[in-house]
């Protein structure tokens, strides 16, 4: 009798199920790159030839039509999500002289009704994008027209007069969501390089140390941080290359190391692709990721020429603690889809069953890193995932250099460290090199004796 009591209270013990995840949902959209004119006079791609479905082409910026596709799709999927992270660049990819501060104010609050219409009772998070001021990239490190025209669209998110002061100075905000998780949305837009207003200094609109104050209080309330803007920080490979000036790439570094523990992970657009990368502080320990969205652009840079089909982005999270829980992207296959009149739209892969991890926290994507150092395949992933949402007729090749640059960068998001990560591989290879060479040349030297 007592045993069987026993008995039982062990299968009780062991089948009690974990407490379950408080799971929450968050759409991430960027890069729209509404051209206006497709149905005229393409300012996006007029150099090229380029046939002109409904939805898009590879070479051009987004029709309206693509615009409306991208938002339903998010709504048909999963309307209830906790919020929305739009991530800018709502410009076409144009020359100045076809476009002005009235237009792009035009384009920015098409777009901002196009969202809100569509997720009438969840808040939106948005952030400009460097082809979001006029002219492109040239944000300047105090208020303007542009950040005056813009509040009135986004303070129905905003809404909070202190942060509206913020907004208007330098386009930056934060807001709490509705499960306390802090959002800090940036304007990285001021640290890009393409950016000549702002090369020099130290602080631009004081954001720094504003970001610095809010992370410092949110480390006192015990608070945790999702950080969102358009240009991320790190290193762009393969190239090898920061999106921003050296010194503003440091400077963000560094405080985002100083105060991991509160970050739960950043969210960023330009460049387009699929791509992540992890922050380690000083003793190596995996603490921050950083996630890029894919773009709903189709729009393919001439030089690195890789045909992808519009995409947008479903994050899965844990509500009590925010911490990153799955990745999924949605993409149009843009050409099928122009085929039949009718948007065609498929789950391109999730990080989670794509890597083999549990979740996409700091310690989950360090393991991935790890792999990739004994393995190609999940490196050889990183690089397809990149434009898992390409046509299947598009490849990117990746070379040894290329491998080794994409790996470096993944950890390694200050230029310096990038640098001699670098060294570090192929110097490493060069020892192996000269190890096989000297054991052929004994194995040579020894069968020539025997023989
Ligand atoms: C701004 O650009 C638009 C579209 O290119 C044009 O129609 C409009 O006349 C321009 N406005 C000014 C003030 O230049
Ligand atoms: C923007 O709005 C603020 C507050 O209303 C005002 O003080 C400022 O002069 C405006 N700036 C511009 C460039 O319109
Ligand atoms: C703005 O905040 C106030 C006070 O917190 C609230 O009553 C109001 O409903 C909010 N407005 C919007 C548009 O969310
Ligand atoms: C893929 O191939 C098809 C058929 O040859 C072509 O129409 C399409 O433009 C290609 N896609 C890209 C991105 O090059
Ligand atoms: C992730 O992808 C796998 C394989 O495609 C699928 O079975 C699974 O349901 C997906 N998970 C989520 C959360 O979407
Ligand atoms: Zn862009
Ligand atoms: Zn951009």
């Amino acid at each position: 009798m007592g045993r069987s009591v026993l008995v039982v209270l062990w299968i009780l013990v062991f089948t009690r199920p974990c407490k379950p995840k408080n799971v929450g949902w968050i759409w991430h959209v960027t890069d729209f790159h509404w051209d206006f004119t497709y149905d005229d006079r393409r300012l996006s791609c007029r150099e090229y030839q380029a046939d002109s479905g409904p939805f898009g082409d590879f070479w051009c910026d987004s029709p309206w039509r693509l615009c409306q596709e991208a938002v339903n799709i998010m709504t048909l999927t999963k309307p209830k999500v906790d919020f929305v992270l739009w991530t800018g660049d709502n410009v076409l990819h144009g020359k100045d002289e076809d476009l002005n501060l009235t237009r792009n104010n035009e384009i920015l609050t098409r777009l901002t009704s196009l969202l809100s219409d569509a997720f009438p009772d969840i808040p939106i998070y948005p952030t400009f994008g460097n082809h979001d001021y006029w002219p492109t990239d040239q944000f300047p490190a105090h208020g303007n027209t542009l950040y005056n025209l813009t509040l009135e669209n986004w303070k129905q998110w905003i809404n909070d007069t202190v942060q509206e002061n913020n907004f208007l100075k330098g386009a930056y905000y934060t807001v709490k969501t509705q499960h306390d998780l802090r959002i800090i949305a940036l304007n990285t837009n001021l640290y890009y390089t393409s950016n000549k207003m702002t090369k020099d200094m130290k602080d631009p609109a004081d954001q720094f140390q504003w970001l610095e104050l809010v992370l410092s209080e949110a480390a006192t309330k015990k608070e945790k941080v999702l950080v969102t803007g358009h240009v991320p920080p790190g290193i762009y490979a393969p190239g090898g290359f920061s999106w921003m000036y050296k010194q503003f790439n440091e400077a963000f570094n560094d405080l985002m190391i100083k105060h991991s523990d509160v970050i739960v992970g950043l969210h960023f657009g330009h460049s387009h692709a699929d791509l992540w990368s992890l922050y380690r502080n000083s003793a190596g320990e995996p603490v921050v990721p950083v996630f890029m969205a894919p773009s709903v652009t189709p729009w393919r840079y001439k030089i690195s020429a890789s045909g992808h089909n519009p995409a947008v982005r479903l994050i899965k999270y844990d509500r009590d603690d925010g911490s990153p829980l799955d990745i999924s992207n949605y993409y149009m296959d843009l050409d099928l889809s122009n085929k039949n009149n009718r948007p065609e739209w498929q789950i391109s892969y999730n990080m989670t069953t794509g890597y083999d991890i549990p979740d996409v926290t700091p310690s989950s994507l360090a393991r991935v890193i790890g792999r990739m150092k004994t393995n190609m395949v999940p490196l050889q992933n990183y690089n397809k995932w990149r434009f898992a949402n390409a046509p299947a007729n598009v490849t990117v090749p990746c070379d040894d250099k290329c491998s080794q640059e994409v790996l470096c960068s993944l950890d390694h998001l200050d230029i310096d460290d990038f640098n001699s990560c670098l060294q570090n591989v192929s110097s490493g290879s060069g020892i192996w090199l000269d190890t096989i060479i000297i054991v052929c040349t004994f194995i040579l030297y020894f069968f020539k004796i025997e023989s």
